[in-house]
């Protein structure tokens, strides 16, 4: 099944060519248009100017896409979109040109969770994955513990009660001077720290529960930047940013040990774009070793938001008849709109 896979919740405009079956998971394009640049001034995204750089980009893109793959609109089987959860102005852009492209070209539609399509991603890297697993999304939006039982079954373990991973992260930026978002600078910056340096409060929460909680780190973090200014010291960036990236990994990897204890699962899926976090997938896959589990890492490049992600996550819903009709809608929370397809397909005329 070939599938084009559009995707446009926050601030990167992606489409891909992915082809899908039992045994394939070929990506035929993936094409992203970052708008990084654009909300870097304001250090973060703002949410008008996201829509407004989506609807530039998507024609450009999705005609990119289906060059790339050297595939015509016509050889598509389906178009899978990110419907939820995100920015709502940036969904719908989405949403209203992938239910257009379908519409003109009689193509069935299928309506994508965000979340689930970052899960997803793991298949293209490893073909041979299949559920049930755990899983861990974190993300600028998300930090989440899921046991997966099938492609479209997500259930909730816990997660964080307040920040996102991603977010506390980019938080820092402002303070130690990294370009936001920070993720991938703070990455390389506390390589060269010393982890043990600053004292900061874990963000994992007492007990037998997966949730975590981001605000105190952030917090202390803020705090000790101020005591240093005050005593008119310099900070050691690189010491703060290897002792925050070591709470964030140690907290993800002590609650993930303990979701696969809980669980029983022995397979972890890890997604998102903190995803790509070199000192995290290091964690993790040291602590899956440890205790004879298996990890699946997409690669960096599929673990940001990307087309291909969505392709893949769109393929499992048609592949049980999950589609979606004309009158699906874009939402900005966790759960799909209800908008199924309507008996018979696509109404035949313009009212
Ligand atoms: O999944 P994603 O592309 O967008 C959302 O759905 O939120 O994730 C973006 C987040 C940002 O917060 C960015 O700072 C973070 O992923 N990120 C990283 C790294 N690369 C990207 N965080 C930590 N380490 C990285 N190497
Ligand atoms: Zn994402």
């Amino acid at each position: 099944m070939m599938v084009l896979g559009l995707e446009s919740s926050c601030d990167e405009t992606a489409a891909a060519v992915v082809e899908m079956g039992e045994e394939t998971r070929t990506i035929r394009s993936n094409v992203v248009a970052s708008q990084i640049d654009v909300h870097r001034l304001y250090g973060g995204v703002v949410p008008e100017i996201a829509s407004r750089a989506h609807i530039e980009a998507i024609g450009g893109v999705t005609r990119q896409a289906l060059r790339e793959a050297g595939v015509t609109v016509g050889q598509l089987d389906a178009v899978a979109v990110t419907a939820c959860p995100g920015l709502i102005g940036a969904l719908l852009v989405g949403v209203n040109f992938a239910k257009s492209l379908a519409w003109a070209n009689r193509l069935p539609l299928v309506a994508v969770n965000h979340i689930h399509a970052h899960v997803a991603a793991a298949c293209l890297c490893e073909p041979g994955l299949r559920p049930p697993f755990a899983a861990l999304v974190v993300s600028g939006g998300h930090t989440c513990f899921y046991r997966v039982t099938s492609w479209t079954d997500f259930a909730e373990l816990g997660g964080t009660r307040d920040d996102a991973a991603g977010e506390a992260f980019d938080k820092v930026d402002r303070v130690i001077g990294l370009p936001y978002p920070s993720g991938a600078a703070m990455d390389r910056l506390a390589a060269q720290g010393n982890p043990g340096a600053v004292a900061l409060p874990s963000p994992a929460l007492a007990g037998d529960t997966p949730d975590l909680s981001f605000s105190g780190l952030k917090t202390a973090a803020l705090n000790y930047l101020n005591g240093v200014a005050q005593r008119g010291e310099t900070v050691n960036r690189a010491d703060l940013a290897a002792s925050y990236t070591r709470q964030i990994t140690d907290a993800l990897t002590r609650k993930a040990a303990l979701v696969l204890e809980q669980t029983g699962l022995r397979t972890l899926v890890l997604a998102g774009g903190v995803a790509a976090n070199s000192h995290l997938r290091a964690a993790l896959g040291e602590m899956c070793r440890a205790q004879g589990c298996r990890l699946c890492l997409p690669t960096p490049a599929l673990c940001g938001d990307n087309g291909a992600m969505v392709a893949a996550a769109g393929y499992f819903r048609a592949e049980r008849g999950l589609f979606a009709g004309p009158a699906l809608n874009a939402s900005a929370g966790e759960t799909l709109p209800d908008a199924p397809a309507q008996a018979g397909g696509w109404p035949t005329g313009i009212a």
